[in-house]
């Protein structure tokens, strides 16, 4: 007790502090969303997402090496189609955006996850085949797995299911293996909030419903217990990494994830938590280093990969010599 414990004893300089740090960020766990784009044919500024862009197949191959050169190992691949119609079969046709890009990211080195959905694929913009009004569940997973064995076949990584279907993994998992991908790992949205907060993400995906919203199978905001019934339910039908989805305002599930499960736990910053920050730091409001106390926050939270459109910018952060570092703070 005061006065012979002095807890300031071990935050007296910036050597000080990192030697007794609990959280570290390692950039081998952080994973950049990419958006290819068939629509355009050049970089293209994502609205409300300010640096972040969608590429075309010609300017993502030079993307790619920039995000090798800066130190990103790991991308999470979104493809927006030219053409979109009520079954997205852009989604799975062998010749498709998504299934061009991969190799194009792969030659450059990079580890790609590809997120599968039908919501960038579907004239309704809704994330399955809609029957009397709602997304059918079963129909839906019949198409999902179409598309994970496409994927795979076009040399993703690993698939990473986001429609919040039920029995999705278990019928992903199935279609792999029959594909003759059993090695090919499967990332679940297990914990997939309707959130506000992804309003960005569906001005680059064009994603955003024509009617009606995703609440008939994203979570409620409000549950918590059935978040944990949801990942218990993901790791029985073969999920081999779980995930959190969004970030900020959900770390309490994810602190309850990361200690009740054994597994590789993701944890999805969405769009509109960095459109929140992003815009604050361009207005003054925040220095930059608050990045880094978000990533922080979010591996002390349990994460144990952080998927966030900060990856670059953390990178170049984090990649500069102590010395540099040592600028940012003020001792
Ligand atoms: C597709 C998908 C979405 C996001 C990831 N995959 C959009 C949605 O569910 O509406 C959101 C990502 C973000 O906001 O950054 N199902
Ligand atoms: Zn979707």
């Amino acid at each position: 007790m005061y006065p012979d414990m002095r807890l300031r004893r071990t935050r007296s300089s910036e050597h000080m502090r990192k030697l007794v740090r609990e959280t570290q960020i390692i950039l081998d766990k952080l994973v950049m969303p990419v958006f290819v784009d068939e629509t355009i044919d050049s970089p293209t500024p994502i609205k409300s997402m300010p640096d972040v862009f969608s590429y075309d197949l010609n300017s993502l191959k030079h993307y790619a090496q920039t995000l090798v050169n800066k130190g990103v190992h790991n991308v999470l691949l979104f493809g927006i189609p030219s053409k979109k119609d009520d079954e997205g079969t852009q989604a799975y046709a062998e010749d498709a955006i998504v299934q061009k890009a991969i190799p194009i990211l792969k030659n450059a080195g990079l580890l790609v996850i590809t997120d599968l959905c039908m919501c960038e694929y579907t004239d309704h913009g809704h994330c399955g085949i809609i029957r009397d009004g709602d997304v059918d569940n079963d129909t839906t997973l019949e198409i999902y797995a179409k598309i994970a064995s496409s994927q795979a076949r076009a040399g993703s990584d690993m698939i990473a299911p986001s429609g919040m279907m039920d029995g999705q993994i278990l019928s992903i998992r199935k279609a792999l293996d029959r594909a003759g991908f059993k090695n090919t790992p499967i990332m679940a949205y297990s914990a997939k909030y309707a959130s506000n907060l992804y309003g960005p993400f569906r001005d680059a995906a064009k994603s955003t419903p024509a009617y009606g919203n995703r609440r008939s199978y994203q979570m409620d905001s409000a549950n918590s217990r059935e978040a944990m019934r949801e990942i218990d339910l993901d790791i029985q039908e073969g999920a081999d990494i779980i995930m959190v989805k969004p970030s900020l305002f959900y770390l309490d599930i994810v602190k309850e994830a990361s200690t009740t499960f054994n597994k590789p736990l993701a944890v999805y910053g969405v769009s509109g938590e960095y459109n929140m920050i992003k815009n604050a730091i361009m207005e003054g409001v925040f220095d930059q280093d608050i990045i880094l106390e978000y990533a922080t926050s979010v591996f002390r939270a349990g994460a144990d990969i952080f998927i966030t459109y900060f990856a670059v910018q953390l990178c170049e952060i984090l990649g500069k010599p102590l010395n540099e570092n040592l600028k940012l703070t003020s001792r």
